[in-house]
């Protein structure tokens, strides 16, 4: 489309209402205005699609709304998280859902923490040959084809780590001329990092402990014999966390009820 076209096309923000500015999109080749102010996700509802797959929370963390997009005058092509990326004017737009990826059948309380087993069940890891797409297309800007690198090198712990963020969108197998299911791969090594090699948790301990105490179920037992009436005023009474919080925030003690 040419620059004038594209600027006709273009209305501007409605001084009287506070309107934000529509702009072009294209979703799958077809042409929609949107409000420029709209994450991709809100914009494809606003031009009448309905999420049924390839949304989940809506905040950056599930990794349902893998989204490949082109921008005029760029041969690059662009990902993002629908949720999260917000639309350009001209953007040619299509959602990724589900990418097909291997993800092998392991029973997981067999396995050690020795990166053989990685190997065993993932000897795909070893066709990767370090071309850096993954970790130019991934969202969350994890380093994955350093994660890839850890894993051969049966280093664990640092796969498990460095892939912390990871979402599961399934971005980087899309681009893998290697064909590797990173995130799968990824997903085995925090497992069994978190099981067989991290230190346990001993706040986990404590709360697991308190939880089974004869006061915990005592307490327990009066909630569930309260009514709906108590049980509502209980929960709007509760103590709730200020916006602005430090770190340091613990709330005050209660004996509930
Ligand atoms: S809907 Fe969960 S990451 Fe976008």
């Amino acid at each position: 489309m040419a620059e004038k076209e594209r600027k006709e096309t273009v209305k501007e923000k409605d001084a009287e209402t506070g309107e934000a500015k529509l702009i072009p999109v294209y979703v799958m080749g077809k042409r929609y205005l949107v409000p420029e102010t709209l994450t991709i996700m809100k914009a494809l509802e606003y031009a009448g699609y309905q999420f049924i797959r390839g949304c989940g929370c809506r905040g950056g963390i599930c990794g349902a709304c893998a989204t490949v997009y082109r921008k005029p005058g760029d041969y690059h092509i662009r990902v993002g998280l629908a949720c999260q990326t917000v639309v350009e004017p001209e953007m040619y737009l299509t959602q990724i859902p589900f990418y097909p990826a291997n993800r092998a059948r392991y029973d997981f309380e067999k396995l050690t923490a020795s990166p053989d087993d990685i190997f065993k069940l993932y000897p795909e890891v070893f066709r990767c040959i370090a071309c850096n797409s993954c970790t130019k297309v991934c969202p969350m800007d994890v380093q994955v084809m350093d994660v890839i690198s850890a894993v051969k090198q049966g280093n664990i712990e640092r796969t498990a780590t460095l892939s912390f963020s990871c979402i599961q969108c399934g971005l980087c197998v899309s681009r893998c001329m290697g064909e590797l299911p990173q995130y799968h791969i990824m997903q085995l090594a925090r497992r069994i990092y978190g099981s067989r090699i991290a230190p346990k948790a001993e706040h986990l301990n404590q709360a697991v402990e308190a939880a089974k105490s004869e006061k915990c179920q005592q307490t327990l037992q009066k909630l569930m014999k309260s009514d709906f009436k108590q049980l509502k005023e209980l929960y709007q009474s509760r103590e709730i966390e200020p916006e602005m919080a430090g770190e340091d925030w613990t709330p005050a003690k209660h004996d509930y009820p």
